[in-house]
C-alpha cells in the first residue's frame, strides 16, 4: 500500500515577498492580487504612475505588506535599484513573476526596427 504525502493546496504564501513586474495593470495585476490573496507579500512594479495606488489597494484588501515602484524594465540600473529596495523593505526576494508587456500592432512589411527590438526588451525580459 502507497502512503501518498497530503498536499496542503492552499498554497499559503504567508511571509514571502514576491516581485511581479508589470503588476500595474492585466495579467501581472490579477498576479499580484492572488499573491496577496495567498499572503505574500507583494512589490508591485510597473513603468505606470499608478504603481503605488495599486500597492496601497492590496494591503488594505488583504492585510499584506507592499510598496509600488515604477520602473522600466528596458533600464538595467532602474531594474537593479528597484531589486535593492525590495531587498531592503523586505529581507529578500522568493517569487518572480515577470509579465511586463507591450504590443504596438504594424503591418510587417512598414514595422521599424527599433519596435522590433523594444517588444523583444520588454515581452521576453
Ligand atoms: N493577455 C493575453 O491574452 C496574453 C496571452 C499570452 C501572453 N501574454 C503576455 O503576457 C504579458 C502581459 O500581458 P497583459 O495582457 O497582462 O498586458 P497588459 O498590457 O494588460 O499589462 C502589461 C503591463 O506591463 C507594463 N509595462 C509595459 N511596458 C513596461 C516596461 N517597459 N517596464 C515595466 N512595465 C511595463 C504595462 O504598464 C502594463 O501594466 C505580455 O508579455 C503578453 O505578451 C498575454
Amino acid at each position: 500500500m502507497i502512503n501518498y504525502r497530503t498536499v496542503n493546496g492552499s498554497f499559503d504564501l504567508s511571509g514571502k515577498t514576491a516581485i511581479v513586474i508589470g503588476g500595474g495593470g492585466g495579467i501581472g495585476g490579477a498576479t499580484a492580487e492572488m499573491y496577496a490573496g495567498k499572503g505574500a507579500n507583494i512589490a508591485v512594479v510597473d513603468c505606470k504612475d499608478n504603481v503605488e495606488d495599486v500597492a496601497i489597494e492590496l494591503a488594505a484588501k488583504y492585510g499584506v505588506k507592499t510598496i509600488g515602484l515604477r520602473c522600466d524594465v528596458t533600464i538595467q540600473t532602474e531594474v537593479e535599484n528597484i531589486v535593492s529596495k525590495v531587498v531592503d523593505t523586505f529581507g529578500e526576494i522568493n517569487i518572480l513573476a515577470n509579465m511586463p508587456g507591450y504590443v504596438e500592432l504594424e503591418r510587417a512589411s512598414s514595422i521599424d526596427i527599433d519596435v522590433i527590438e523594444r517588444h523583444i526588451a520588454i515581452n521576453a525580459v
